[in-house]
């Protein structure tokens, strides 16, 4: 029998593409360029198989592809709000993520966005590298400590209980969170993690209020100006989910006035075109979407993508089945 045609719109690991093309009949993306729309849906009307990854706009027009062959989205990464659920859904298109295996490195690039941006690790770099740096004097670039301050998490799901454990454990710091789905209190005791009734109750308690709930019509602008106002001024925001969770215009505001005290961003809104009131800011730091981002990690994304496949070539429910 024919192997099934499977295509990736970006390039994964060595490995990861080595066991992909001993399984299946390979399209490999050489250029590593992402693929425009209309290349998209070349890929749905001639692959059984289409494995995209953040940066492919998987909309209700990119799946309106005609004749359609592909009946597997095998989504590269654990969030999927770049994929059309509903539509993917009444096509017969059956979509799939990888969880679990990048919750440790992203929970860890929030750690470090946390200590980045309290021990003012950028505007230290940027003063060394230009050769500002006049020597080491008792007010130098003072920060503040994370050890013992409070994390406020909004979404308590697999990468905020890694942060919580980390943070709690690691750092000392009680942690309070806001999720309509609570774990239970077994858990929650574990991790000196305290449940709040509301995101505002968590924004005026927190020191460090860090997002990890999922990109989502429901969670765009999630953090606005009115919730920003009720951080206290001394608190950071820290957003590892998805750039649009945050209103990034309001946020710059914010920073720019000190109504808070600093921000450390993994996403963006629209990235990788970034507004340039960012870019002005020292109390930011600023990185290209990391979270996954570690050799070990983004190998594992990969052959996760292939279990799913083969589950699903063989007839059975893939293990990471969105829909
Ligand atoms: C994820 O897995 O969702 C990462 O953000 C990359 O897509």
């Amino acid at each position: 029998m024919a192997k099934p045609k499977v295509i990736l719109t970006r390039r994964w690991s060595e490995a990861a593409e080595a066991r992909l093309l001993e399984l299946f009949d390979v399209s490999l993306n050489e250029s590593d360029k992402p693929f425009s729309p209309g290349h998209l849906q070349d890929a749905l009307r001639n692959y059984d198989a289409v494995l995209p990854t953040v940066t492919d706009a998987i909309t209700a027009e990119v799946l309106s592809a005609e004749p359609l062959r592909a009946k597997i989205l095998g989504n590269f990464g654990v969030g999927f709000n770049h994929i059309d659920l509903q539509v993917a859904k009444a096509r017969g298109i059956t979509v799939t993520n990888t969880p679990d295996v990048l919750t440790d490195c992203t929970a860890d690039i929030a750690m470090a966005l946390m200590l980045a941006v309290a021990r003012r690790i950028g505007e230290g770099e940027r003063i060394v590298r230009s050769g500002r740096w006049k020597g080491w004097r008792p007010n130098q670039m003072l920060g503040v400590k994370i050890t013992g301050k409070t994390l406020g998490l909004i979404g308590f799901g697999r990468i905020g209980l890694a942060v919580a454990k980390k943070a709690h454990c690691g750092f000392d710091m009680p942690v309070i969170f806001y999720t309509p789905h609570p774990p239970s209190p077994a858990i929650c005791e574990k991790l000196g993690a305290t449940p709040c009734d509301s995101i505002e109750a968590v924004l005026r308690e927190a020191d460090f209020v860090s997002l990890h709930c999922p990109g989502s019509k429901a969670n765009r602008h999630l953090i606005n100006a009115e919730r920003l106002a009720l951080m206290k001024p001394s608190a950071f925001l820290i957003n590892t989910a998805r750039g649009d969770v945050v209103d990034n215009e309001a946020l710059i505001q914010a920073l720019k006035n000190q109504a808070i005290a600093g921000a450390g961003l993994d996403v963006f809104e629209g990235e990788p075109n970034i507004n340039p009131g960012f870019l002005e800011l020292e109390n930011a730091v600023l990185v290209p979407h990391l979270g996954s981002a570690t050799v070990e990690t983004r190998n594992a994304m990969g052959m996760r993508v292939i279990d799913n496949l083969i589950a699903f070539f063989n007839g059975e429910v893939p293990r990471d089945k969105v829909i």
